[in-house]
């Protein structure tokens, strides 16, 4: 009786040369699925770093528009504006003026890069608030969702007023999505598209944007943002903001929270944003700075890796860099 010769099955082989890799890479980045999330620091004459985000500035309105100017030029998807205003107050009323910083920053990227890049505006209080909150206040001190509302209408309509393409309700109200996008169309403004961010967790992770704009938070989030223990929640937050018109949804962060981005990716039919947000950044930085790690590797695999989860856009302040990576 003959031996039957069972052939080694060698995986191996699909990796033998990079031309050969690079033909079955499953997932791949590129600039235009990249969003740059910016500081922008009102009165600010000369841009001013931030501390525990090692690259990353508060920019004056000047420097703010060279970096849309460059994001255009690297073929970014998008560049995301935060404030950061001199004056804060109980209700935020800096987020509404139509002088407020926010405001008159997107007028700049806007009048700077046009409609080369989707220029994108955080639709949220906590940079205007004295106390911090992404919302007002009731008697008793506590967020109060529905007064909430009132504000972050009036505030998508400031924003759209001032040429913003798509706003980015980051203070998870519920029913958010579906007051800003009624607010939006009863101004006439029905091609101001909504990033909603849906599953935003409650997360240690945002120390270092804390820092970015100056936050005056005490305390913590946890009464609206979600409990980093719930993947099923995030998904049916993801369902109600489809429902409610969200044209793109958001998981953030990201790298702790892959999971659940692979499973609101399966669940909707609208495109989902990850946010690789601040605490990701510098952790890979300051590891980075020890020699510990290989930065420009270490920042390709990451923004990979989330792609791979099921993010079809990324916002990560590495956008600019990453694009220039990757031209190479
Ligand atoms: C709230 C907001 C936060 C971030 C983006 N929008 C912080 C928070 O909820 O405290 C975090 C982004 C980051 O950490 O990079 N407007």
């Amino acid at each position: 009786m003959s031996e039957i010769e069972v052939p080694v099955i060698r995986p191996r082989r699909l990796r033998t040369t990079p031309a050969l890799r690079r033909m079955v890479a499953e997932t791949s980045v590129e600039a235009r699925q990249l969003i740059l999330p910016v500081f922008v620091r009102e009165g600010a004459t000369e841009p001013v770093p931030i501390s525990s985000m090692p690259g990353v500035v508060q920019h004056t309105r000047d420097s703010l528009k060279a970096a849309a100017a460059e994001a255009a030029e690297l073929g970014l998807g998008g560049i995301m504006l935060f404030g950061v205003p001199t004056a804060k107050d109980a209700v935020g009323s800096g987020a509404i003026d139509p002088d407020g910083i926010l405001n008159v920053a997107i007028a700049d990227v806007v009048g700077e890069i046009g409609d080369a890049v989707t220029v994108m505006s955080d639709l949220c209080l906590d940079e205007f608030t004295d106390h911090g909150h992404c919302g007002v206040l009731d008697r008793h001190g506590r967020v109060d969702n529905d007064r909430t509302l009132e504000v972050y209408a009036e505030m998508a309509r400031a924003h759209a007023e001032a040429g913003v393409h798509m706003v980015g309700p980051s203070g998870m109200m519920d029913g958010q999505v579906a007051v800003i996008r009624s607010a939006l169309d009863a101004a006439d403004h029905h091609d101001v598209s909504i990033l909603a961010y849906s599953a935003k967790y409650a997360s240690a992770f945002y120390g270092p944007f804390r820092e970015a704009v100056d936050s005056s938070l005490q305390g913590d989030r946890r009464t609206y943002q979600q409990d980093p223990a719930n993947a099923l929640e995030g998904v049916r937050e993801a369902l109600l903001d489809v429902a409610e018109g969200a044209d793109l949804v958001m998981v953030k962060p990201a790298l702790p929270y892959l999971d659940v981005l692979r499973q609101v990716r399966d669940a909707v039919d609208v495109p989902v944003a990850a946010y690789n947000i601040s605490g990701e950044y510098a952790m890979l930085e300051a590891a980075a700075a020890q020699g510990w790690i290989d930065r420009e590797p270490a920042i390709l695999e990451t923004l990979t890796s989330i792609r791979r989860a099921g993010a079809d856009v990324i916002l990560t302040y590495w956008a600019s860099e990453a694009a220039r990576l990757l031209q190479r």
